[in-house]
């Protein structure tokens, strides 16, 4: 009876394991000091995250997923859609480089092409409806002609916003009125493909735009008072946005198609709401919401989901908010924010990045016999968050309990940092000097970045670009080499 229990026991385990297993992280890398991709790759591996969704094809990077068995999803970028779209010749070359070389000679295992991001997110008025769906149809003709098509499959990730519901429940879900028939010809593309739908799904936007909405229905600790759907009940928003597009894909024909979780998150700062103790909810909330593999109520089973994000991307444009800086479960430099458990790792924590060489321990702050009142004050702050990043200042953020003069220092140190501590980006008119005492506070980390890595021809370039001493540059690229 005893080994019994313990062999279901170990059963339930294993079998939890092996559906927790299948997490993918996506990779960004809109950052002003990025993370060697050798060195994320191994924060990957040692992490358990067997998949990976990028928003590019960069060389390097795949270049340091080579071998490493990680499921790749590669991103066609949609500045690239209109070219992609027009051109047969210009898609096989895009396969031929970016998909083709690395699975070929560099065994890099790429298992999805996603073509654009969020192409009919409405904040880009339609610029991308007529290119996406011709650019899809050439990658998809270009793999075909490659011999990859059963190995690689497209996909479009789309935002949310590709389908509402007229009832305000799941039952009323069908595509958005204005791109209905565009979305059907995709779908019906994709089905024949056998490829998947993919989906970014972000209750945290939802409260961020809306103080009305119901916080605790954004998190799945089952507290928030749930949404009858014609008898089913919904107890958070994600089964309840997810079932809303399968009644979209049921309503048209294809109800069995199958949805991949693009992106799904919470940023730790830039917002009120956006803090480590919301994430860590929303995350491991996440993680055990689809551990047993039940689903969703409309869809049964595992599902097949990126976290949004792996790392903080500190030059992502803020347009959409401060909070668009720090969707990483890592800060820049690969250190965990915060505990969560992907089921993943023996220990059951996140294993921080190994090996990561940050410049000189020493900061850019204000002058202590420097004046608040001082005219020059203003301007120079203003000039140093437009370069740099100030989005974890501000009222509820990790920042947000410093004094002027700390704030103040925030932000010079954040250009100062940024531009590689050189002398002269700390030379705010005479109101600002270098100290080696870390002025971080309580959860307000004043950052050092990252070494700048050079890495091939392109870090070679990159280095005599950003005008290091010779004898340095000469060294990297030595190094390079070797
Ligand atoms: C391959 O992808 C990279 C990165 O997205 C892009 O810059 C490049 O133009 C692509 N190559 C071709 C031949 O399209
Ligand atoms: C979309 O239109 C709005 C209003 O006309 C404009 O402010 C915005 O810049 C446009 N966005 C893009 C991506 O074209
Ligand atoms: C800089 O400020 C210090 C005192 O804060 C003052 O003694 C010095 O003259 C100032 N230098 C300039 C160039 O304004
Ligand atoms: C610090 O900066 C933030 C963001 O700019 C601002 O909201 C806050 O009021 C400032 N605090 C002080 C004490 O100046």
């Amino acid at each position: 009876m005893d080994l019994l229990s313990r062999v279901i026991g170990l059963l339930g385990l294993l079998s939890m394991v092996s559906v927790v297993s299948g997490i993918g992280a996506n990779w960004g890398t809109q950052t002003t000091h990025p993370l060697p991709p050798e060195t994320v790759v191994k924060l990957l591996r040692e992490n358990g995250i067997q998949k990976v969704k990028l928003f590019d094809a960069d060389y390097g990077t795949l270049n340091a997923l080579a071998k490493s068995g990680i499921e790749v999803m590669v991103g066609i970028p949609n500045d690239m859609l209109s070219s992609l779209a027009s051109s047969v010749k210009a898609a096989e070359r895009w396969v031929s480089k970016n998909v083709s070389t690395h699975i070929t000679s560099n065994n890099v295992n790429i298992r999805y092409v996603a073509v654009g991001n969020e192409p009919f997110l409405e904040t880009y008025n339609g610029s991308y409806l007529r290119t996406t769906y011709p650019a899809l149809q050439n990658i998809q003709s270009a793999l075909i002609k490659a011999g990859l098509s059963n190995q690689v499959k497209v996909t479009v990730p789309q935002n949310a916003d590709v389908y509402e519901s007229s009832t305000g429940l799941p039952s009323g879900g069908d595509f958005r009125t204005d791109i209905h028939d565009l979305m059907l010809t995709i779908v019906k593309f994709l089905s024949d493909c056998g490829s998947p739908f993919t989906v970014n799904i972000y209750p945290f936007i939802s409260l961020y735009t809306d103080s009305n909405f119901p916080v605790e229905y954004g998190f799945f600790d089952g507290n928030a008072s749930p949404i009858n759907d014609g008898g089913t009940n919904y107890y958070n928003m994600f089964d309840a946005n997810h079932d809303t597009l399968v009644h979209a894909l049921q309503k048209n024909g294809f109800g069995n198609l199958p949805i991949i979780i693009g992106e799904i998150g919470w940023p730790a700062d830039g917002d009120r709401n956006a803090n480590i103790e919301y994430a860590r909810r929303f995350n491991q909330g996440f993680m055990s919401h689809i551990s047993g593999g039940k689903g969703t109520p409309l869809r049964p089973g595992p599902i097949d989901a990126y976290l949004f994000s792996l790392i903080d991307e500190d030059a992502k444009s803020i347009d959409p908010g401060n909070f668009e800086r720090h969707w990483g479960i890592f800060t820049f430099d690969g250190i965990p924010k915060y505990a969560l458990n992907l089921g993943t790792t023996n220990s059951g924590t996140l294993i921080p990045a190994r090996n990561v060489h940050y410049q000189e321990r020493k900061w850019c702050v204000m002058r202590a016999s420097a004046l608040l009142d001082d005219a020059q004050i203003a301007p120079s702050v203003s000039y140093a968050c437009g370069l740099a990043d100030c989005t974890s200042l501000g009222y509820g953020t990790s920042c947000g309990n410093l004094d002027a003069k700390g704030n103040i220092s925030y932000a010079f140190n954040s250009y100062f940092q940024r531009q590689d501590q050189l002398d002269r980006a700390c030379k705010f008119s005479n109101l600002s000097t270098i100290t080696k005492t870390d002025p971080s506070f309580g959860n307000c980390r004043f950052e050092i970045m990252i070494e700048p890595y050079y890495g091939g021809v392109e870090g070679t370039l990159g280095c005599l670009h950003k005008s290091l001493g010779l004898a340095t540059c000469l060294f990297l690229i030595l190094l390079a080499i070797l």
